[in-house]
C-alpha cells in the first residue's frame, strides 16, 4: 500500500526521498513523486509506474533546469497505490494547493461533502483524488499558523489518514499527522526523518517512535516537536529495532519470497523457542498473559484477513480439538456488518503479519466496543493492532517483505499452536505429559521444515506444469482444506492464475463438472483420519482427466496411478502437517510464477500492508 517518507536536515533531500521509496517498493505502488525545497521554492516530480521511472524523470528535469542541481535538504516522497482516482501523474502525490504540499496514506471517507463544500467556495480540483482536496482544504484553512490549520482541517476530515504537510512558508519544515494508517519517524545527527514503514528509516536509525493518532510532529532540522492538537508537548516512547539491514534485503536470492521461504525454520525458532520452558512446556509469561485469561472463556473468534485468516483455520481445529469450546474464524472485512455475538466471555484472536491491516483493526475495536478479551497475533512490533490489543504473541519472523505472506504464515501457525497447548492446559483439557509431548513434537518439526525445503526440485518440475495452466483447484479435507485455501490464495496472488480451493467431498456438488482432460488438481491428502476417503476423491477428479498433485505426509502406499506428481513431506504428527504442506505450497506458487516470468514480490493490484477498507 501506499509508501511515504520524509526528510529534513543536512542530507541531499532527493537522495534520501528516492532511497527510502525504493526501499518502501515492496508495499506495493503505481506511481510515485517527490516535493522538495530548493532555493526557487518547493518543486514537485511525480510520475507513474516505479521509482525508477521518477528518478529518470527527476534527471531530465535536473538536464533542463539548473536550479534543480541546487542542493535540497527538505522534502516529502510517496509510492501511490490507486483508490481515488486511476493511475496518472496528476493522481500521483505530493498534491499542492497555494500554500500546501502534502503526500497521504489512507482514504478519506466524506471526500464528497469535501469537494462539494470546496466547489460552494469555487474551488476545482486538478486530480480525481481525495487528497488534493485535503491539500485545497488545508489552504482554505491557512492563516498562517501550520498548527492551527492542520487541527481546523483533520476536524473535517473522516477517514483514515497520515499526511506529511510543507507549508511554502516554512518550507524546511515538515508538519505530520495520522489516523489509524501509521507514522514512525526519528532524529539523528543528520536531520529529521519520517516515514510509514521503519524499513526506510533502518539505514539512517535503529531507535524510531510511533507518531500517536491524532498527534501532530514537526519535524525540522534540529528535532521532531510531539504535541497534541491542545498543542501539548509529549515524548512518544523510543523503539529499538533489534534486527539488522541484511534481514530486509535478498541476501543473495533472486526474490524476497523465496528468500523468506527458506527463513521459515529461524523464523519458527525464534517464534518457539523463547516460549518452551524446562520440561517442554510452554510459557508465555514474557508475552505477559496470564492463566487467568483461560478460565472464563466460553467462546473465541478469530478474526483476520488473506493468509493470516487462513492460519486462524487451521487454529480453529487446533483449539477445538484440544479445549472442546465452540471457535469461529471470521473474515476481518464482514465482521464488523454481521452484529457478530461477542460478549465478555469472549476471546478475539486477530491475526495478522503489519499488524496495520484496516479491516483486522476495525474487527479488533469492535471487540474492545463490546468488552471481549482481545489477543493479537502479529508481526510488527508496536504496531496498531498490537498497541491496541488486550494481549500479543508477537511472532518474531523478522521483516516479511515479499507481498505473498510465507514465514509471517507458518510463524502465526506456530503462535497458534503454543496458544492452544498453554490454553488446554490451563482447562486442564491435557496434562502436562501430554502437553510436553506436543511440544516435543512441535519443536521436531522444525527439522521437518529444514526437509522439506529440499523438496524444492520436484516443486520447481510441478510448478513448471502448473504455469501452462488457467484454471485449477486445491482439494482436501479438515485441515487440508484450510491449507488448499492457503495454497489456492498463494497461486493466486503471484502467478494470475485463477484457481479454487474445494472440501473435497464437495466436489460431487457441482465443481466436479469443471474437471476436464488436463484440469490440474492439487491434493492434499495428509491427514490419516480422512486418507481413504480424500483419494477416493482424486480417483474422481483422475478418472475426469485431471493432472493431480497429490501431497502426502510421508509416503503413504498409494496406487501411482491416481497422480502425476507425488510430493511426499516428511512423515510428522497429522497435526503439525500444515508447516511442512504450507511451505510445499508456497514453493509450489513460487516455481508457477517464476515460469510465467512474474514479478513475484510485488504482484500486479497487491500491496503488503493494507491499510485502507
Ligand atoms: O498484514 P496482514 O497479515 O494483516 O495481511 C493480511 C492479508 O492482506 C495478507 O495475508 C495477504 O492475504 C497476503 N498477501 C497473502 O499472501
Amino acid at each position: 500500500m501506499c509508501g511515504i517518507i520524509g526528510f529534513t536536515g543536512e542530507l541531499d533531500a532527493k537522495t534520501v526521498l528516492l532511497d527510502g521509496l525504493q526501499t518502501l517498493e515492496y508495499r506495493g505502488y503505481d506511481s510515485a513523486g517527490i516535493a522538495y525545497y530548493t532555493k526557487d521554492g518547493i518543486k514537485t516530480v511525480k510520475s507513474v509506474g516505479k521509482v525508477s521511472c521518477l528518478r529518470e524523470k527527476i534527471d531530465q528535469v535536473e538536464k533542463i533546469d539548473q536550479a534543480e542541481k541546487s542542493p535540497s535538504t527538505c522534502g516529502i516522497g510517496h509510492t501511490r497505490w490507486a483508490t481515488h482516482g486511476g493511475v496518472t501523474d496528476a493522481n500521483a502525490h505530493p498534491h499542492t494547493c497555494g500554500k500546501v504540499t502534502l503526500i497521504h496514506n489512507g482514504i478519506i471517507e466524506n471526500y464528497h461533502e469535501l469537494e462539494n463544500a470546496l466547489a460552494a467556495k469555487g474551488k476545482v480540483p486538478c486530480s480525481q483524488t481525495d487528497t488534493e482536496l485535503v491539500a485545497m482544504l488545508m489552504d482554505s484553512c491557512y492563516e498562517g499558523n501550520p498548527m492551527e490549520t492542520i487541527k481546523k482541517s483533520v476536524a473535517q476530515i473522516e477517514g483514515a489518514f497520515a499526511f506529511c504537510i510543507q507549508f511554502a512558508d516554512e518550507p524546511e519544515v515538515i508538519y505530520c499527522i495520522r489516523k489509524q494508517s501509521p507514522l514512525v519517524a526519528c532524529h539523528t545527527e543528520n536531520g529529521s526523518f519520517v516515514a510509514s514503514d521503519m524499513v526506510a528509516l533502518i539505514t539512517y536509525s535503529r531507535e524510531y517512535f510511533v507518531l500517536p493518532e491524532l498527534h501532530i510532529a514537526k519535524l525540522t532540522k534540529g528535532r521532531i516537536e510531539v504535541s497534541t492538537l491542545e498543542g501539548k508537548a509529549v515524548s512518544p516512547e523510543m523503539i529499538k529495532i533489534t534486527w539488522d539491514m541484511a534481514a530486509a534485503k535478498k541476501g543473495g536470492y533472486p526474490h524476497f519470497m523465496l528468500k523468506e521461504i527458506h527463513e521459515q525454520p529461524d523464523a519458527l525458532q525464534s517464534t518457539i523457542l523463547p516460549r518452551v520452558k524446562e520440561g517442554n512446556l510452554p510459557d508465555l509469561t514474557a508475552d505477559h498473559i496470564p492463566l487467568s485469561i483461560f478460565k472464563d472463556i466460553s467462546h473465541v473468534i478469530i478474526t483476520a484477513c488473506g493468509t493470516a485468516m487462513h492460519a486462524g483455520l487451521v487454529g480453529r481445529i487446533m483449539i477445538e480439538k484440544l479445549i472442546r469450546i465452540p471457535v469461529s474464524v471470521e473474515i476481518a472485512s464482514e465482521f464488523r456488518y454481521q452484529d457478530p455475538v461477542i460478549n465478555e466471555k469472549t476471546l478475539v484472536i486477530t491475526i495478522s503479519q503489519s499488524g496495520e491491516t484496516a479491516d483486522t483493526l476495525a474487527a479488533l475495536r469492535l471487540a474492545k466496543e463490546k468488552k471481549a478479551t482481545v489477543l493479537s497475533i502479529v508481526n510488527v512490533k508496536e504496531s496498531s493492532i498490537a498497541r491496541e490489543s488486550d494481549y500479543v504473541l508477537y511472532t518474531h519472523a523478522g521483516p516479511e517483505i515479499a507481498v505473498a505472506s510465507t514465514k509471517a504464515y507458518t510463524a502465526q501457525l506456530a503462535c497458534l499452536f503454543l496458544f492452544s497447548y498453554q490454553f488446554a492446559l490451563g482447562r486442564g483439557c491435557i496434562t502436562e505429559k501430554e502437553c510436553a509431548d506436543k511440544i516435543a513434537q512441535l519443536l521436531h518439526m522444525i527439522a521437518a521444515i529444514e526437509e522439506t525445503l529440499t523438496l524444492e526440485k520436484v516443486l520447481e518440475e510441478a510448478g513448471s506444469d502448473l504455469a501452462k495452466a488457467e484454471d485449477l483447484f486445491f482439494i482436501g479435507r479438515g485441515m487440508d482444506y484450510a491449507l488448499s485455501c492457503e495454497g489456492s490464495i498463494k497461486l493466486k496472488e503471484i502467478s494470475y492464475i485463477h484457481s479454487e480451493a474445494y472440501a473435497a467431498g464437495e466436489l460431487k456438488h457441482g465443481t466436479l463438472s469443471l474437471i476436464v482432460e488436463g484440469t490440474p488438481v492439487v491434493a492434499l491428502a495428509t491427514q490419516e483420519k480422512v486418507f481413504a476417503k480424500m483419494i477416493s476423491n482424486v480417483r474422481e477428479v483422475k478418472a475426469r482427466g485431471a493432472r493431480v498433485i497429490l501431497i502426502t505426509n510421508g509416503r503413504p502406499e498409494v496406487d501411482a496411478s491416481v497422480f502425476d506428481y507425488q510430493i511426499a513431506l516428511p512423515k510428522l504428527e497429522d497435526e503439525l502437517v500444515p508447516f511442512t504442506a504450507a511451505i510445499a505450497l508456497q514453493m509450489l506458487a513460487y516455481y508457477t510464477a517464476l515460469h510465467r516470468g512474474l514479478e513475484i514480490d510485488q504482484p500486479r493490484n497487491l500491496a503488503k500492508s493494507v491499510t485502507v477498507e
